[in-house]
């Protein structure tokens, strides 16, 4: 090809490789807003993104935080049931359902890290046991005060319309079954990892035992891919990074290409993600 891009054959035949050469056994996947962006899920830093309170815009980066929760609650809530309505309203496609059926044929093999909160690789069929849903998921709320474990936002609180008002009804919903009021069940961006509520911690082990690091649709801006790619390679994993862009993990896969343990499937998930499922359990 002109710009000496590999075709998408020689990309295939790569792989084919890639796999015979490493014979992967315990396999580690970290997803990111990419995997979804063929559901339709509009991008967090988008134009959808942004968020009006009386006269005044917000940036994604502003509603995602402690801060804007501790001052302005309702509208923060406001602004998670709309994006859980466009969550909901999304299907999975079959990036995230060949996830599932390579979780389904490596059990305890696989372990799933996504930093989406979108809950489509739990309704494509990964297990919520192996999926660390590290940034958490829009479908969960949790107790400000006291017990924090994360649970279902109850089914009667209604999506919201970007300009529809939270009723009173709805906010009444949000609390635990003691009263308690609740918060999503959320990373915002003034707050820490942690194991408790996010399995960070675990999400490092499993890459300190993976053969095999398949990193699709993330560009690395948050720190947790970049932490378990850290662990993942510094133990001699292959990585295999699935997205039409450059990013920090095409980086690496190509430099790791040289000692025949790196490939960057430079694509869609829809077009990759199969293809690889397909040839690590065949
Ligand atoms: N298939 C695979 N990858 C894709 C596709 C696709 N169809 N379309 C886009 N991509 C890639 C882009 O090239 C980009 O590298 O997906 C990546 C999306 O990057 P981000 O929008 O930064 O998403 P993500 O890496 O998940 O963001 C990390 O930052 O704001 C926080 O908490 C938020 O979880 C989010 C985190």
């Amino acid at each position: 090809m002109a710009d000496n891009q590999p075709s998408e054959s020689e990309l295939s035949a790569e792989l084919d490789a890639l796999l015979a050469r490493t014979r992967p056994e315990r396999v580690v996947v970290v997803t990111g807003a990419g995997i979804s962006a063929e559901s339709g899920i509009p991008t967090f830093r988008g134009p959808e993104g942004y968020w009006t309170v009386g006269s005044r815009e917000y940036h994604p980066e502003d509603m995602a935080t402690e801060a804007a929760f501790s001052t302005m609650p309702r509208e923060v809530w406001r602004w998670y049931l709309y994006r859980k309505g466009v969550c909901n309203a999304a299907a999975p496609n079959v990036a995230h359902e060949a996830l599932a059926r390579l979780e389904g044929a490596l059990g305890e093999r696989f372990t799933l890290v996504t930093q989406n909160v979108d809950g489509l690789h739990l309704r494509g069929g990964c297990s919520l046991a192996r999926t660390i849903q590290v940034h958490g998921n829009t479908d969960f709320m949790r107790a400000v005060e006291g017990d924090d474990t994360p649970i279902p936002i109850p089914a009667g609180v209604p999506a919201i319309g970007r300009d529809e008002p939270l009723s009173d009804e709805a906010w009444e919903l949000l609390v635990t079954a003691d009263g308690r009021r609740t918060r999503p069940h959320i990373l915002w961006f003034d707050e820490c990892y942690n194991e408790k509520l996010y399995r960070s911690e675990s999400a490092l082990a499993a890459a300190e035992g993976c053969e095999l690091l398949v990193v699709v649709g993330t560009s690395g801006a948050a720190a947790i891919p970049y932490h378990v790619a850290a662990v993942a390679l510094k133990n001699d994993a292959a990585i295999i990074d699935i997205n039409p862009g450059s990013n920090p993990f095409s980086a690496h896969a190509v430099d790791r290409a040289k000692s025949g343990k790196g490939l960057w499937l430079r694509g869609s998930g829809s077009r990759w993600v199969p293809e690889l499922v397909d040839k690590l359990t065949g």
